[in-house]
C-alpha cells in the first residue's frame, strides 16, 4: 500500500476544518495510519518548503506555518499519494475544482487548509521528517473488501 502526508495548515484549525477534512479522507476510503498535532520548527519549515527558500513568499509561508500548530496525519491506501492529491485540489484554492477540499473549502494560495504528498517530492521522505516508525500504525481494518476488489489488493501487502 501507498502512504502519503497530509498536514493540516493553521487555517485549517483556526477555521475549524480539521474534523471535516479528515471526514472527507475517512470516507473516500483512506486508511488513516499515524495523525499528531505538532509545531513546525525553523529547521523542518526550511527542509520541508527547500524548493521556496529564497522565494518573495517564503517569510510569509514561515511565519503563515508557525502561527498555530498544525495536524498531521499519513494516509495509506492503493495509489494513494494520486488520490488524495486529485481530491485535496490545485494549490490556488480559488482556482481548484469544486468537490475538492480546496476547491470548496479555500481562496487563498498560501492559505491553501492543506499540504499533501507531491510524488516529484518523495513522500516517503516527508513521511520521516514529521513521523517516527513507531508513530506509524500497521492494523487490520475490517472494510477493506468493501473499499477494494481482491485484485487490487493482491499486489498490496
Ligand atoms: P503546499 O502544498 O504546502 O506547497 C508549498 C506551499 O507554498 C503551497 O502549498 C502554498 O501554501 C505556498 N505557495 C506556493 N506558491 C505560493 C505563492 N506564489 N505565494 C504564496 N504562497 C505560495
Amino acid at each position: 500500500m501507498e502512504r502519503t502526508l497530509v498536514i493540516m495548515k493553521p487555517d485549517a484549525l483556526q477555521r475549524n476544518l480539521v474534523g471535516e477534512i479528515i471526514s472527507r479522507f475517512e470516507r473516500k476510503g483512506l486508511k488513516i495510519i499515524g495523525m499528531k498535532m505538532i509545531s513546525i520548527d525553523d529547521l523542518k519549515v526550511e527542509e520541508h518548503y527547500k524548493k521556496y527558500v529564497g522565494k518573495d513568499f517564503f517569510s510569509h509561508l514561515r511565519k503563515f506555518m508557525q502561527s498555530s500548530p498544525v495536524v498531521a496525519m499519513v494516509l495509506e491506501g492503493v495509489e494513494a499519494v494520486s488520490a488524495v492529491r486529485l481530491i485535496t485540489g490545485a494549490t490556488k484554492g480559488r482556482e481548484a475544482d469544486a468537490g475538492t477540499i480546496r476547491g470548496d473549502l479555500a481562496m487563498g494560495i498560501q492559505t491553501n487548509i492543506l499540504h499533501v504528498s507531491d510524488p516529484a517530492e518523495n513522500p516517503k521522505q516527508e513521511i520521516k521528517r514529521f513521523f517516527t516508525e513507531d508513530e506509524l500504525f500497521d492494523y487490520k481494518k475490517i472494510d477493506m473488501s468493501y473499499i477494494y476488489s481482491p485484485d487490487e489488493l493482491k499486489d498490496e501487502k
